[in-house]
């Protein structure tokens, strides 16, 4: 499945749709009125900015001090930049001429890895709520990833309200942010959404496996960054997502939670009789529910479906529809 079609922006107020550029070519704009700015100097559409100074991704300087932390992480957990990050964009087993979507991409650090992947054809959306560190990607990143033929864009804008329609990405991939998300389950639900079905989407972040939560170099961990209490929301997952896995990188202190889109509910057949006793089945047991009777009638009701052989949904259905007809 491959995209080599544009992927367009798209309002992300809800009751809008796709965006045109202003007259004055300085933003872009819906047919309501909601207009997003450029930041200055670029074409990178800005929906929403984190305040400045709002956190250590908003202020001045900020990729550079990311860079800083990433060197700690690397040296910390005994490994380098290369390896974590070809571990984990190899999991989405991009094609060339694939569309992805990198959520709260930084300073872009993945680009150049994802880019590789897609032998230099595809199409890369990259976004992250703090201009400071975006804008650092685009212009450490964006020319070199164009040169090489890839249709790569950059928005200003929050993961958990994404400026595009339903399945237009073939995969979707995050690294390291989504606990700092004002909802996980909203980021999550957001990558899935912009994803088609049978996209795979990648998620890893701090979270030390449950098992090292109480030993001593787990407590080590969670007393200098909080982040690694934080546990892999597998349970935020949609109830749509195939395939998922849930692994961890780093010794063990980061989580990684890959799945697949899913389209249409579950397969499962949900009208299998069940032979004995009770009978019925999953639809009849949850769906076919009746009022409360008198429990000594329920009890001679059970005892004479027994006698007569037949399950207990069985007889108690003949015995209704007995007295429906009469
Ligand atoms: C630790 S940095 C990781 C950056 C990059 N993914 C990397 O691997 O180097 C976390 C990033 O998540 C971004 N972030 C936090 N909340 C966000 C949100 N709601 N939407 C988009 N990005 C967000 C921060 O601005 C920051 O750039
Ligand atoms: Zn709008």
């Amino acid at each position: 499945m491959t995209s080599t079609r544009t992927i367009p922006f798209r309002c992300p107020h809800p009751e809008c749709g796709n965006l045109q550029e202003t007259a004055d070519r300085t933003g872009l704009a819906c047919d309501k009125g909601h207009v997003y700015p450029y930041a200055p100097g670029t074409q990178i559409p800005v929906f929403a900015d984190a305040p400045a100074g709002s956190s250590e991704y908003s202020i001045v300087d900020a990729a550079e001090i990311h860079d800083n932390a990433l060197r700690w992480l690397f040296a910390t957990f005994c490994t380098d930049e290369d390896t974590l990050r070809e571990n984990l964009i190899s999991r989405l087993g991009l094609v060339p001429g694939q569309s992805l979507l990198v959520t709260g991409a930084g300073a872009g650090n993945d680009l150049p890895y994802i880019a590789e992947k897609m032998e230099g054809r595809g199409t890369i959306h990259a976004q992250d709520i703090a201009s400071q560190m975006l804008l650092a990607g685009a212009s450490r990143h964006g020319d070199a990833l164009s040169a090489i033929g890839i249709d790569i864009r950059f928005s200003v804008c929050d993961a958990t309200q994404l400026p595009y329609a339903d399945r237009v990405f073939d995969a979707a991939y995050h690294y390291g942010g989504i606990n700092l998300f004002s909802s996980v389950g909203q980021g999550i639900a957001e990558m899935n959404r912009v994803v088609k079905p049978g996209g795979k989407i990648v998620i890893s972040d701090e979270g030390l496996a449950p098992w090292l939560l109480n030993s001593e170099i787990g407590k080590q961990l969670v007393a200098n960054n909080h982040l690694y209490a934080c546990q892999a929301p597998i349970a935020l997952l949609p109830e749509t997502a195939r395939d998922v896995k849930l692994s961890f990188e780093l010794h063990n202190c980061f989580y990684v939670i890959e799945f697949s889109v899913g389209d249409g509910p579950l397969p499962i057949n949900i009208d299998v009789p069940h032979v004995g006793r009770r009978g019925g089945s999953i639809r009849k047991r949850y769906a076919g529910r009746l009022e409360g009777i008198d429990p000594a009638l329920k009890e001679a009701v059970y005892a004479e479906a027994e006698r007569v052989g037949e399950s207990r949904v069985d007889f108690l259905e003949k015995a209704l529809r007995a007295a429906l007809r009469t």
